[in-house]
Formats: C-alpha cells, structure tokens, sequence
C-alpha cells in the first residue's frame, strides 16, 4: 500500500505518524507547498522508527506530485486552519484554490486513488473535490464527523466515568459548530442507551459542547486541534487500507439519501477497500430531520460561495 498525506502541516504530520506508527502503508509520502518542511517532518518521522519498530518508509516532498505516484489513498489537509475567532467557512476563497490544485496534481500520478477530504470548510471542500474531479462518488470521503464523533464521546466519557473507547456515538450533519448534530439519542454505552444515565440537563450540555469542542480547543491553543484530526484521518485510511468495513460519519455525496441530494454531507457509511462503500440510514425522528435539513441549507449557501 502506499499513502500520500498532502499538507505537512500539524494535522497532516500528525495523521502521517498515526499512518506510520500503525504500519498502514509499506510507502508513505508527505508533500507540502513551503520549502524542506515535508522532507524535514518525513526525516524526522523516520528517526522514530527504530524506536517505536514501525517499517512504513516515510518520504517528503516539496511539490513534486511524481514522488506520489501510484497512491492507493491521499489526504488532503493543506489550507489554512482557522484562528481564534475564526469559523471554518471563513477559509471558504483560499482552501478552494488549494484543494482543486491538489486534487488536479494528485490525480495525475494515481488515477485510481481514494481521495479523503480534511482542509476546511470541509464539507464545501469535499464537495468541491467530487465536482472538480468527476471521480466516482465512492472515492471521495470528507472527515469531520469522525472527529466529532470521537469529541461526542470524549464528552460523554467525561459525565458516565468511562473511556471513549467505550462509547458508540455518532455526530452527522454539517462539520460546522451550529450545523453538526450529535444523535445523542442512539449514543449507547455496552449496548444501553446513555440516555438512561444523563439527566435532561447533562444531554444538553454534552451536546453544547461537543458543537463548541473545535472552537474551545482553538481558543485554548491559538490554532486549530491537530491530535484527534489526525488521528481520525488514519482511523479512516486504516478502515479503507485493511477493509476493516467500519462505521463512520463521514461526509460523502447525497442522491436522495436522508431527504438530501447534490450536496456532501456527514452521514454513517462503511468503509472499506472501495472508499465509503455503503450509507446507513439511520431512522432519524422529526426533530432530528429537521437539525439534518437546517445544516444541509446552511452547507448548502457555502457551496454556492464556489459559484459566486
Ligand atoms: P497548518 O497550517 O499547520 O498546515 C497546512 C499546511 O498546508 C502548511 O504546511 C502549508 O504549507 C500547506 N499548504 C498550503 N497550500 C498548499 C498547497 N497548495 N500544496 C501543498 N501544501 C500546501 O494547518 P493544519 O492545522 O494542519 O490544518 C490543515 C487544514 O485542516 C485546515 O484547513 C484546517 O482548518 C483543517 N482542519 C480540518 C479538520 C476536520 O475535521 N476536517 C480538523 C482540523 C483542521
């Protein structure tokens, strides 16, 4: 297998040590745009092999799409991340450059790779690479609702005293703090649904604060989070790389599918060896519809941003 992370950046270098670390690729390729920086992390990941015992061979790259040839999976996380104060969306004009010249150059040299979407605004950006590419809609996969899935139940961990391993929790809709909605009500921990142990009032907040988790870290740190986004970047390629066939919210092209189409969204697919193989429905009640169509419309005008 060989892996391409695009944007050397804290997530990408991130992701690509979980890639490492895990030894999901015999080859693993990390290119950035700004000079040394890919072939300096890449080196510097290299360095840890013997300590940690991984063999994926890591190499960097200034720009040269030639060294990526033959990627059986690519992610994007080059753009701008976002400072305090910042929404996502606000990176909408930069980050659509970027990705549409990435996706360009990528497919270049692996023609038949699955490409996961990371760079912000990230459902805009997916849907971006879907249209730009023209490649089957299998094998393009936006990533966010994995991270806020995994943020849902870190909260949740946090009011039952257990470990987010634990947890099975779902976050879908928008990768956006007002448009992404935590199913809280199908959040189960050993099979019981959590909310025979919350009360009204700790639902809403874990909730809250999952919708903020991104915001609160980037106010604490002064950029945005770098640890979990890489992290489920990898859990995706390591479900796509060993067809695992693992259920993540993962934002991918709706025709007709929980009441949405043209538009990339974060539902619960499986994912495998063919990208996002199957969408699971899960039987959202009226009041969840209407949070997942509120987000789509709020998606839906950043997407028409690209057309302006
Ligand atoms: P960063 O600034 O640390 O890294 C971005 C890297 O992209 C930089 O090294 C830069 O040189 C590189 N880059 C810029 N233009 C490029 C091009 N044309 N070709 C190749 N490389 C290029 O930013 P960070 O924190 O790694 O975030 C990356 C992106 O991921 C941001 O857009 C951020 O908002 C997004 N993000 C998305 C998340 C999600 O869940 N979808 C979570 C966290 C961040």
């Amino acid at each position: 297998m060989k892996v391409t992370v695009v944007g050397a950046g804290a997530v990408g270098a991130t992701c690509a040590d979980n890639i490492a670390r895990k030894e999901l690729a015999q080859e693993l390729v990390l290119l950035d745009i700004k000079e040394g920086l890919a072939e300096g992390k890449a080196q510097d990941m290299m360095q840890t092999a013997a300590l940690l015992g991984f063999d994926t061979r890591i190499t960097g790259s200034t720009n040269d799409y030639s060294k990526t040839a033959g990627s059986d999976v690519v992610v994007i996380t080059s753009g701008l991340p976002r400072k305090p104060g910042m929404t996502r969306e606000e990176l909408i004009g930069t980050n659509a450059g970027i990705v549409k010249g990435v996706c360009e150059n990528i497919l270049k040299y692996s023609p038949d790779a699955i490409i996961i979407v990371i760079s912000n605004p990230m459902d805009t950006m997916t849907y971006l690479a879907l249209q730009s590419t023209g490649l089957p809609k299998n094998r393009i996969i936006g990533m966010g609702g994995t991270l806020d899935s995994s943020r849902f139940k870190y909260q949740l961990s946090q009011h039952l005293g257990c470990s987010p391993a634990d947890l099975n929790a779902l976050v879908v809709g928008g990768h956006g703090d007002t448009t992404m909605i935590p199913l809280i009500r199908f959040a189960t921990w050993n099979s019981i649904p959590v909310t025979d142990y919350l009360t009204e009032e700790q639902q809403k907040q874990i909730v809250a604060d999952t919708m903020v988790g991104g915001a609160t870290l980037t106010k604490l740190i002064g950029t945005s989070a770098w640890y979990a986004p890489g992290a489920a970047g990898a859990a995706l390629v390591e479900s796509i790389v060993r067809d695992e066939k693992k259920l993540f919210t993962c934002c991918v092209s709706l025709e007709g599918e929980y009441g949405q189409s043209d538009i990339c969204l974060g539902v619960p697919v499986v994912i495998g060896k063919n990208g996002w193989e199957k969408i699971v429905d899960f039987k959202l009640n009226d009041e969840e519809k209407e949070l997942f169509n509120k987000s789509a419309d709020a998606v839906r005008s950043m997407n028409d941003v690209l057309k302006t």
